[in-house]
C-alpha cells in the first residue's frame, strides 16, 4: 500500500459546513421516552424548557415545531399587525424576514458591521431616524446573532431606549456565546429570543425550535397560540361547562414539539459546553491558517465577545484575485467538501424585490459581504486530520485556480 501523502484525503469522508453529533446516551434518552407514556403533550417538554431556560438565563420558556415556528409565534405574541415595520439584518436565514411577512407587516432591512456581520447600529438608527422624518414608527427589529457572534447589544438597546421598538433575538446561531462575559445575556437584552434545533446548529432534536423570554405574558401567549390558540384557562374563560371545557379566543396553529424529541434535546444540551469548547478550537486552527494569508478575511471576535461558531464564515477576495467563486465552489464539492453560503441577501430574493421594491446596492456591505463569504466545515466531530485535509484543499484550489 501506498503511504498517504499530505494531500490524500484521510478517508473518503464527506465534509459539509454543519453537522449533528448523536452518541449512545442521546439514543437512550429518546427510547426512553418512546417507551414511556408521553409521545407528546407530556413532561419530557416541560423538562427540556427548564434545561432552556437554566442554561441559558431565560426565566420563561416554550419549545415549539421548529425556529421558523418560533419566529412566527414572536411576531404573533408581539402583536405585530399590518402595516407595522419590522428591521432585521440582510444577512440571516429568510424566516427572519419572513416573520413579518406573516403577520401583514412591512420587512425592512438595516446593513450589517463590515466587521461583525451583524446589523450595524449605526445603519439601524439611520433607519430609524428616516422613518421618525415621515412620521412612522418602527415595531420591531429582529437582531442576528450572526455565525455566533453576538450582536453590539448594549448598542442596540439604548436605540430600543431611544426609538422605542420591540427587541427581538434571532439567536439560532449563539447559544454558547458570550457577550461581555455572559453567556446568559440573550434574554437580558432582547424581549423575545428565537432558537433553533436543526441538525446543523449546536444542539438537536431534528426539527425544532424555542422561544425564550423574562415575560410571562409573552410566554402565555406563545403557549397557547402554539396550541391552536386554545386556553382551559378560568381566569379568562367566558362560561365553564366543566373539566373538559376550552375556548378559542384567537386563532392559533399546531406547533407544537414532540417529548421524544424534547428528550433528544435535553441529551443534547448537556454536551453543549464540550461542543463549544471544539468548535473554537477549530475556529483556531483555521485562524491561524488564513489569517496570515491576505487572499482570505478571517471572521472577527470583538474584545469582550466570545463567539459560538455555529458558521464558521470564511471570506476569500474573489473579486481582487479574479476568481470565480462559482467554480472555486464546484472544485472544493470534487474534493468532497460541500461548502454552504450565508446567506444570499435577504431583499435581493425575488420575493423582497417584487414586493417590497428593494434592489441591488441596497445594503453594500451585504451584499459585498455575499460575494466572498463560503462557510467551510464547522462542526465538533472534525478531527485534525480532517482540518488539515480542509484547509490544504481550500488553499491548494485557490493556487491552482489562478
Ligand atoms: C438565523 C435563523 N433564523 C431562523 C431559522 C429557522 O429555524 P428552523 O430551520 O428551525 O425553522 C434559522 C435556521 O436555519 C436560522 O439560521
Amino acid at each position: 500500500m501506498k503511504p498517504k501523502t499530505d494531500n490524500q484525503q484521510p478517508t473518503t469522508k464527506t465534509y459539509s459546513y454543519g453537522k449533528q453529533t448523536i452518541d449512545d446516551a442521546d439514543i437512550q434518552s429518546v427510547v426512553e421516552t418512546l417507551k414511556s407514556d408521553w409521545l407528546t403533550q407530556g413532561p419530557t417538554i416541560q423538562k427540556f424548557e427548564q434545561a432552556l431556560n437554566e442554561k441559558f438565563g431565560s426565566k420563561y420558556g416554550s419549545a415549539v415545531a421548529n425556529g421558523t415556528a418560533g419566529l412566527h409565534l414572536i411576531a404573533m405574541a408581539l402583536g405585530w399587525k399590518k402595516d407595522d415595520i419590522v428591521i432585521t439584518s440582510p444577512i440571516t436565514f429568510l424566516a427572519s424576514a419572513n416573520c413579518a411577512v406573516y403577520v401583514g407587516a412591512t420587512p425592512d432591512f438595516a446593513d450589517i458591521n463590515e466587521l461583525t456581520y451583524t446589523i450595524d447600529p449605526n445603519e439601524l438608527e439611520w433607519k430609524l431616524k428616516q422613518y421618525s422624518i415621515r412620521n412612522r414608527k418602527v415595531k420591531a427589529v429582529v437582531a442576528v446573532d450572526y455565525a455566533g457572534h453576538p450582536c453590539d447589544w448594549d448598542a442596540l438597546r439604548s436605540l430600543q431606549n431611544k426609538y422605542g421598538f420591540q427587541l427581538v433575538n434571532d439567536y439560532c446561531h449563539a447559544p454558547g456565546a458570550e457577550y461581555k462575559n455572559d453567556l446568559q445575556y440573550a434574554a437580558k437584552y432582547a424581549d423575545a429570543v428565537n432558537m433553533s434545533f436543526h441538525p446543523v446548529k449546536h444542539f438537536t432534536t431534528g426539527e425544532g425550535g424555542a422561544v425564550l423570554s423574562n415575560d410571562e405574558s409573552l410566554d402565555y401567549r406563545i403557549k397557547t397560540l402554539r396550541s391552536h390558540g386554545m386556553t382551559k384557562d378560568e381566569s379568562i374563560l367566558e362560561k365553564n361547562d366543566g373539566p373538559w371545557y376550552y375556548e378559542m379566543h384567537e386563532v392559533g396553529f399546531n406547533y407544537r414539539i414532540t417529548d421524544f424529541q424534547c428528550a433528544l434535546g435535553i441529551s443534547q444540551l448537556k454536551k453543549i459546553d464540550r461542543s463549544i469548547l471544539r468548535r473554537r478550537e477549530i475556529a483556531k486552527f483555521y485562524d491561524e491558517l488564513f489569517g496570515k494569508d491576505d487572499r482570505f478575511i478571517i471572521p472577527n471576535v470583538s474584545e469582550d465577545y466570545k463567539h459560538a461558531y455555529h458558521l464558521y464564515p470564511l471570506q476569500i477576495k474573489f473579486d481582487e484575485l479574479n476568481v470565480s467563486k462559482k467554480i472555486f465552489f464546484s472544485k472544493m464539492k470534487e474534493k468532497n467538501i460541500l461548502l454552504q453560503v450565508h446567506y444570499v441577501p435577504v431583499h435581493l430574493q425575488p420575493f423582497y424585490k417584487n414586493n417590497f421594491g428593494f434592489k441591488h446596492g441596497d445594503f453594500p456591505i451585504a451584499e459585498k459581504f455575499y460575494e466572498r463569504e463560503l462557510s467551510i466545515p464547522m462542526y465538533p466531530a472534525l478531527l485534525n486530520e480532517d482540518l488539515g485535509y480542509i484547509t490544504r484543499s481550500i488553499i491548494e484550489t485557490l493556487d491552482k485556480i489562478k
